[in-house]
């Protein structure tokens, strides 16, 4: 790294499943593209009585599992020599004195702290380093949350107070691992760097947009945590409506963190369809149930979730925006666990000319696809002549696919990667503000209320399926359909599905 301050980066439920999956391979990752300084230190708290060898030997699986590059001894060796596991209980503000010894001894001038911990400890552990004086010296402190940043709007708030209060907001990272994603950022070029897509981004030429991140895994061993949130919380108040407030803002004065934020904030603040009186007509929940083969357990039966439980595992939704540049242009999102297929993209329909030279011919309606994963790329349908004698039209499309080229795939940083190399620069562009944070939170709560008094049904889904019913019934209440990730469109009535 270009940075020449000494750098320890403290890692809190260093045994849990977002450190093995997702942190430490990125910091092997940044190890690898030589990110990390000599002298880099990645200390990860735990209360399990190991070695560091012993931490390193349990999280090898994940390690070779999880990095972009080929796992070799030496690049392995290499990352080995920044890590340093420390028994401590971090729920016990008396067992801080163990880091400040740790501390003392690193003499970094630059301490960043990642919570990977249920939010309940967010302020524990704040209050700990803070009390134990370990905050005091002059040296950067910076902290790094992940969702959830509560479990509803008032802990949420009450979280965001001590947090700003003990580190200072501009020191408060709030992590959205989306946001961190190659295609997400390529959004705003996709609008910004083309004049052909930023005369055509309005109400008047867009008919419609989908945003749908399918997933085909359950909640694995996330049970606890999945169960409380549930796919709203999990998925779409954080991931989604970044990207909705990404597709939908104005152009910004500059591309700074303040000023992209700002045009976000404003989407957000805008979102319609979401009052209690609305949600009853645009927002689908449902829960998987076993699949028919029998090759997936209903999601009530998965470990460490309650036999009753009535968490949503897919969530589909239809807002409008308050905004003169997009009346009556309707955004459906949708997301859940237990689907067929993994994707996340982004369909933009485009309006049909008003001229009729072709309608005899139902010209297809013009696509645009945003791919997010497991693609990255963008593809455009439209319309040619086919070749010969005549006028018949016939659909093709353009595509750019990014990530299909080898050499882009080693040159672009995996979400985490990337989004905690920003954040030992200082760099908060690709990170979210309380305000975002606190937006989405006030969906949630009406959501949850509404669904505290009984207005929202629960659709159940067989495993591997394409969601309920009742989600594409939402679609066809506006004579639309979901278009799926090869741009083919839905049924109308999906035969495997039960009439739920
Ligand atoms: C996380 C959610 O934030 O995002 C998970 O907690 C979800 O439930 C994951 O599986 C999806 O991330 P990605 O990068 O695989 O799309």
């Amino acid at each position: 790294m270009s940075d020449q301050q000494r750098t320890v980066f403290t890692i809190f439920g260093s045994t849990g499943d977002l450190t093995y999956r997702k942190l430490l391979p990125a910091f092997y990752n940044l190890s690898h593209r030589n990110r990390l300084a000599e002298d880099f230190v990645l200390l990860c708290v735990g209360r399990k009585n190991y070695t560091t060898e012993q931490y390193l030997e349990i999280a090898l699986p994940w390690l070779k599992k999880g990095v972009r590059f080929n796992f070799t001894q030496e690049a392995y060796d290499a990352f080995k020599k920044h890590v340093r596991y420390v028994v401590m209980d971090m729920s016990d503000p008396g067992q801080y004195v163990i880091l400040k010894k740790d501390y003392e001894t690193i003499q970094a001038s630059l301490h960043l702290y990642y919570l990977a911990v249920a939010p309940e400890y967010f302020e524990k552990v704040a209050r700990s380093l803070r009390d134990a004086g370990i905050l005091d010296d002059a040296t950067g402190h910076r902290v790094i949350v992940e969702k959830p940043f509560g479990k509803d709007l008032q802990s949420a708030r009450e979280i965001n107070r001590t947090m700003t209060e003990i580190f200072g907001e501009a020191n408060v990272y709030r992590i959205d691992h989306y946001l961190g994603k190659e295609m997400i950022q390529n959004i705003m070029t996709l609008r910004f760097a083309n004049g052909m897509f930023e005369s055509v981004w309005d109400k008047d030429h867009i008919d419609f947009v989908q945003i749908s991140a399918t997933e085909t895994v359950g909640v694995e061993n996330r049970g606890p945590y999945y169960d409380q949130a549930g796919a709203l919380q999990d998925m779409v108040q954080n991931h989604l409506f970044q990207i909705l407030s990404l597709i939908a803002m104005e152009a910004p004065k500059s591309l700074d963190a303040k000023d992209i934020r700002e045009k976000q904030i404003q989407v957000l603040r805008n979102i319609e369809g979401l009052s209690k009186e609305e949600i009853t007509q645009s927002l689908v929940l449902g829960q998987y149930v076993a699949s028919r083969d029998h090759k997936w357990i209903a999601y009530t039966d998965e470990e460490k979730v309650a036999k009753d439980s009535l968490t949503e595992t897919f969530a589909a939704l239809h807002v409008t925006l308050k905004d003169p540049n997009w009346t009556g242009v309707p955004f459906y999102i949708r997301s859940g666990k237990r689907l067929r297929q993994r994707a996340t993209y982004v369909v933009i329909g485009f309006k049909r000319q008003h001229n009729d030279l072709f309608a005899a011919q139902n010209p297809s309606q013009d696509l645009l696809l945003i791919k997010i994963q497991p693609e990255e790329g963008i593809y455009f349908r439209f319309n040619a002549k086919k070749p010969g004698y005549g006028s018949e039209i016939s659909r093709v499309s353009m595509d750019f696919c990014q990530s299909c080229n080898f050499d882009n795939r080693i040159n672009t940083p995996e979400a985490y990667e990337r989004l905690l190399d920003e954040a030992m620069s200082g760099d908060d562009t690709l990170f979210t503000s309380w305000q975002q944070v606190e937006t989405t939170w006030q969906f949630a709560q009406v959501i949850s209320d509404a669904r505290n008094e009984g207005l929202i049904k629960l659709h159940p889904y067989p495993a591997g399926t394409d969601g309920p019913q009742a989600a594409h019934d939402l679609l066809m209440k506006d004579h639309r359909r979901w278009i799926d990730y090869e741009l083919s469109e839905y049924s109308e009535t999906l035969q495997h599905y039960p009439n739920d």
